[in-house]
């Protein structure tokens, strides 16, 4: 089983279950969405009984299956959610088929199980390439299968703005969209396609994903990265810019200098925009907003911000950076979500106690800001940023950098252990990265996903890898096969999956690291050129 369960004995007994198994008990409706493929039937008679008891977490539960049947025994609708998901991982791989009128023998297991992070998390970068309702809701449900349990949507960035607006409607009318896009490998001269690009989620659509995702115990993390990445949404509002010029939406990768203003009438635009997006999305605990990669010159260069500025009494513009980012999450909490960011925004201080951190240049920073008393979750580009290659291979299909393989995301310890007890107490999770500049469609979404999302999962579930990883993967592939996930076969690309023309990539993940490593030891610096 991927994760693997904290504790699973093997029983003598087995059991056989049947299409129409009757499932009873309290937490009926949290088990049926994980066990839609197999047609079970609310009942009072044997099958699966699935009970309550207050006594376990929320995500725990404990699960046997003898002779007479299955019992699943829960602390809540997750743990009960998770116990099918195990429950059907023992059934044959054949199970994940729409097949329909199965008979599946499951063998008698006894589980005691429950996950050592909170935050289980999966990051996709919908602003570079969009992707379409159905993939979302087709990776919730890979994510359930996994016990996953945050998806991450990076909905704006210079390439693309993601969502429906209906208090400024331009933001999906022009900024959802491009005229073309680079094809060129990273520090190649720029060559662009003649395709257009685009795609964005109504708000209904927001409400869909939200509620399915719900019914899978999986959260959906909004991100509107402010005040940077800011091109799409200035060709759409350029006066909420700092310059006030328009914007074009970028059609090529890498950092631009495009920045939202920090004054209050884009302070509002930016709440109104999250009113909307936690209006769609129902009770949405956590919301993020950015704050990475900023490049500070048109707020230094400006007169008007500057006269702001030291009205506020603030010294720098780096502090004007922490106070907008302040101003927001403080509006988040009135609405009753925690605000997420970058570490950058961390380094440049200020942040509410209660902003959740996340440390994309490496774990150095994440013990700083576990130091400091903030709640963190690991996403360090090595080993999580997912749109790295999965080998140093010719084949590979393009990618930002490589390599980072399966075994590295495997070997990845969250919890490092010269971290102090209560540096160790802020790490809430793990969650892996898909930046998607280089990620044109689904097919590639999910060559670049599975396995390593695997051992992310397990990671996230285990607090790293258990013993037996690759021979359970081995067996786990049959599922993805099952479900129709076109992942990267262990050996290599298939033929049709493999990179043409050949060329050699341009940046090695080692590179990367020593770069991201100086810049975050310079508390200044919240630019890395990558
Ligand atoms: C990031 O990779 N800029 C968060």
């Amino acid at each position: 089983m991927i994760p693997r369960p904290a504790l699973l004995r093997d029983l003598s007994a087995s059991y056989v279950l049947n299409a129409g198994v009757t499932v009873s008990g309290d937490l009926v409706d949290a088990v049926r969405p994980a066990l839609a493929r197999l047609d079970p039937l609310p009942g009072d008679s044997g099958g699966i009984d699935v009970r309550r008891d207050p006594e376990l977490g929320e995500e725990a539960y404990r699960l046997t299956v003898g002779s007479r049947g299955v019992e699943i025994v829960a602390g809540g609708r997750a743990g009960a959610f998770y116990a099918a998901q195990s429950l059907h991982q023992l059934l044959p791989a054949a199970s994940y088929r729409f097949t329909g009128g199965g008979s599946w023998p499951v063998p008698g297991v006894r589980i005691e199980d429950e996950p050592r992070f909170a935050w289980r998390g999966l990051h996709l970068d919908v602003a570079r390439h969009f992707f379409p309702k159905r993939e979302i809701l087709r990776l919730i449900d890979l994510m359930a299968v996994h016990k996953l349990n945050r998806l991450h949507l990076h909905l704006v960035d210079d390439q693309g703005w993601r969502v429906e607006s209906r208090a400024y409607p331009r933001l999906h009318e022009v900024a959802s969209h491009r005229p073309r896009t680079a094809t060129n490998h990273h520090r190649e001269p720029d060559t662009y396609d003649d395709v257009p690009h685009g795609g964005y989620y109504t708000l209904d659509d927001l409400a869909e994903i939200a509620a399915y995702a719900r019914s899978r115990c999986v959260v959906i993390v909004p991100e509107i990265d402010v005040p940077g990445h800011a091109s799409a949404i200035l060709a759409a509002y350029p006066e909420f810019g700092a310059t006030g010029e328009r914007h074009d939406v970028l059609d090529r990768w890498g950092i631009s200098p495009a920045i939202l203003s920090p004054l209050p009438p884009t302070v509002e635009f930016l709440v109104t925009i999250f009113d909307e997006l936690l209006g769609a999305l129902g009770e949405t605990p956590y919301a993020h907003i950015g704050g990475d990669e900023v490049v500070l010159d048109h707020w230094a260069a400006s007169p008007e911000i500057g006269a702001y500025r030291e009205s506020l009494g603030l010294a720098s513009v780096n502090e004007l950076q922490a106070w907008f980012l302040r101003r927001l999450a403080d509006a988040l909490a009135e609405r009753g979500a925690r605000a997420v960011v970058w570490d950058e925004a961390f380094v440049s201080g200020g942040l509410r106690q209660d902003t959740i951190v996340m440390p994309w240049r490496g774990m150095n920073v994440g013990r700083r800001a576990a130091a400091a008393g903030h709640d963190v979750v690991a996403t360090p580009v090595y080993p999580l940023y997912l749109d790295y290659a999965e080998a140093s291979s010719p084949d590979e299909p393009m990618a930002i950098g490589d390599a980072i393989t399966l075994a590295d995301v495997a070997a990845f310890a969250p919890v490092p252990a010269e971290w102090s007890e209560q540096e160790r107490a802020h790490v809430l999770g793990v969650q892996a990265q898909l930046w998607t500049e280089r990620v044109p469609d689904a097919r590639t979404v999910d060559y670049r996903l599975w396995p390593r999302a695997c051992a992310v999962a397990e990671v996230a579930w285990s607090g790293g890898v258990a013993d037996g990883f690759d021979g359970r993967l081995a067996e786990h592939l049959g599922r993805l096969d099952a479900l129709g996930v076109e992942y990267r076969p262990l050996d290599g690309p298939h033929p049709w999956q493999r990179r043409r023309p050949h060329r050699p990539s341009a940046v090695r993940i080692t590179e990367v690291m020593s770069r991201i490593d100086a810049l975050t030891h310079d508390a200044e610096s919240t630019r890395p050129s990558i």
